[in-house]
């Protein structure tokens, strides 16, 4: 279905840019990946892993909310509402009233959390508009790298975007864009030669917006991705998109149209500098294994982790996700 879909389109346009089609294949209003199917199948994220996983946020979020004395968390991309669910029910535990808003593109899962968390006070939207004047935190888990993107390779010097062409071919055609170049100058890094890298533009236009909507708090983003030292390094040189197709991973986004997740480490050097132009200050960038170790206490462990269930579901957590996850705090300044 998405394959005529796509070839529909480019049959109009004569080609179309790697970022529509990621667009085209997660997020068509009826065939796209998130828009009909539970990604469970492909991937896990640590909150079907285990509970502790929102307690260890709540944790972490509790000591932001107390130094803005508010209670209001937004969740953008909570998927079916799963970590919502686990942090309410550790607030909950510790006395906290939240104020708990989910925004979520996909009608799809949409509808499954607010059937998962009927009984619960939870605010639903499917996009950002609706939302102002928000005093309080605004995080996603595995949002960002979930936004369509652009590729680009550089040949000899010269920067080039890649395409698709009517047979779902890859072709690169060279680009004259000052976006391309305002954006590494922007992130500070000059691209070696027969490399191919991402720029998520997506990312910009969201951090922006939700910008415009916290007056006052914090952005926290917790993903999979680097800084940009990291990303541009020669052995990232072809590029840093990923698929899953049931439990495993592949590089190959050209298949299983709209029943694969395509995914792209995120460039965190970009979060932090294009928020700086958005009044969001980098207060904090740390890994999970990082912001873990900060909050488990004698009292976490003896009241959460005190069965041996619950300390091999903390071990999965630690070794699956402590270091890949990256947590980026910014404040709205
Ligand atoms: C990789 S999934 C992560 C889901 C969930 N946070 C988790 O950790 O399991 C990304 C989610 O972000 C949602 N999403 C993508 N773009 C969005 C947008 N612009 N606004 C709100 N949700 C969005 C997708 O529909 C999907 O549910």
């Amino acid at each position: 279905m998405i394959e005529n879909i796509l070839k529909n389109e480019i049959k109009k346009n004569g080609i179309i840019s790697f970022e529509r089609f990621m667009e085209t294949c997660l997020y068509h209003e009826k065939y796209g990946y998130y828009m009909k199917k539970l990604y469970t199948e492909d991937y896990l994220t640590p909150q079907y892993v285990t509970n502790l996983y929102g307690k260890i946020l709540f944790k972490f979020f509790e000591n932001f909310l107390k130094k803005l004395n508010k209670s209001v968390l937004v969740e953008i991309g909570a998927g079916e509402g799963i970590l919502a669910k686990h942090i309410l029910d550790a607030a909950k535990k510790e006395g906290v009233d939240l104020r708990y808003i989910i925004v979520e593109r996909s009608e799809f899962l949409l509808n499954r959390a607010k059937a998962l968390l009927e009984g619960y006070d939870v605010e639903f939207h499917k996009n950002l508009k609706g939302l102002n004047n928000i005093s309080g935190i605004i995080f996603s888990n595995e949002l960002f790298d979930s936004l369509p993107v652009r590729i680009f390779k550089r040949i000899n010097n010269r920067i080039y975007e890649l395409y698709l062409n009517e047979n779902l071919e890859e072709v690169y055609i060279e680009v004259n864009d000052s976006i391309v170049n305002e954006y590494l100058r922007v992130i500070n890094v000059s691209v070696p030669n027969n490399f191919k890298f991402e720029i998520n533009l997506k990312a910009i236009d969201m951090l922006r917006e939700i910008s415009k909507k916290l007056s006052n708090g914090y952005l926290v983003t917790i993903d999979y991705g680097y800084s940009a030292d990291e990303l541009f390094k020669e052995y990232r040189k072809e590029g840093n998109v990923i698929c899953h197709y049931r439990r495993n991973a592949h590089y190959n986004p050209y298949i299983n149209l709209g029943n694969q997740d395509i995914t792209c480490l995120v460039n965190f050097t970009s979060l932090i500098k294009y928020g700086e132009k958005f009044s969001l200050k980098c207060i904090m960038f740390k890994s999970l294994k990082d912001i873990i170790n900060d909050i488990i206490s004698e009292e976490f462990l003896t009241k959460y982790i005190n069965n041996i269930k619950k300390k091999f579901e903390f071990l999965y957590l630690l070794l699956n996700f402590g270091d890949k996850y990256k947590v980026l705090v910014q404040k709205k300044i």
